[in-house]
């Protein structure tokens, strides 16, 4: 059966390579942190948010722990502040929505800051560059932030970007991503 959660990583792989800057703007516990910074190496370089301090201090310490290159930056801001913080455009970036596992479940992604994030996200993101967004439509501000995020990549023109969604149809409460790729 495929793991939807590690396919959207072999879409990171097909265009993110050593040396490059990519974002991580769902920090979490720094799982797709790691991921991005072992992918980009010590050439490369990692931006990654969370509002949460919880999720940055566990992030901090896991990649300690784990031997993971320092080629990381860890900011707790809201990831529609990122323009703030990266200067320069970006390879590959990481949307996982939803609350951190094992934390406080009432803190989630919204739309209200959900929307402008991927919207910054877009403008930051290189020629052939990848954006994945994990969604998780099994509570009611995913399902919400879903169907919003969908309706505004349908929006977007196709000469300039492919969006693909990529979801088991036959369980509408499974997770599901986009896949949102520059030419
Ligand atoms: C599903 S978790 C991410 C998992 C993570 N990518 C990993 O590998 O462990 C979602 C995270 O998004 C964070 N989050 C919620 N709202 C946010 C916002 N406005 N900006 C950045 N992160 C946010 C939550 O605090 C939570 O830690």
């Amino acid at each position: 059966m495929i793991d939807l959660l590690s396919l959207h990583k072999q879409f990171i792989l097909t265009h993110v390579k050593e040396g490059d800057i990519c974002a991580d703007f769902t920090m979490g516990n720094g799982y797709d942190t790691e991921f991005l910074a072992r992918t980009v190496g010590m050439s490369g370089k990692v931006y990654a948010f969370d509002i949460q301090p919880a999720a940055v201090e566990s992030t901090k310490r896991r990649l300690a722990e784990v031997g993971c290159p320092e080629n990381y930056t860890l900011i707790c801001d809201s990831h529609h502040n990122a323009a703030k913080y990266i200067d320069c455009k970006i390879k590959g970036g990481m949307f996982n929505l939803g609350w951190l596992p094992g934390g406080d479940k009432s803190i989630t992604t919204m739309r209200e800051t959900t929307m402008p994030a991927i919207e910054t996200a877009i403008s930051l993101l290189d020629s052939d560059g990848v954006l994945t967004v994990a969604v998780y439509p099994g509570h009611p501000e995913g399902d919400a932030e879903g169907k919003m995020i969908e309706e505004y990549l349908s929006g977007l023109s196709r000469f300039k970007l492919c969006v693909t969604k990529i979801k088991i149809v036959n369980s509408p409460t499974s997770p599901y991503f986009f896949l949102i790729e520059t030419k």
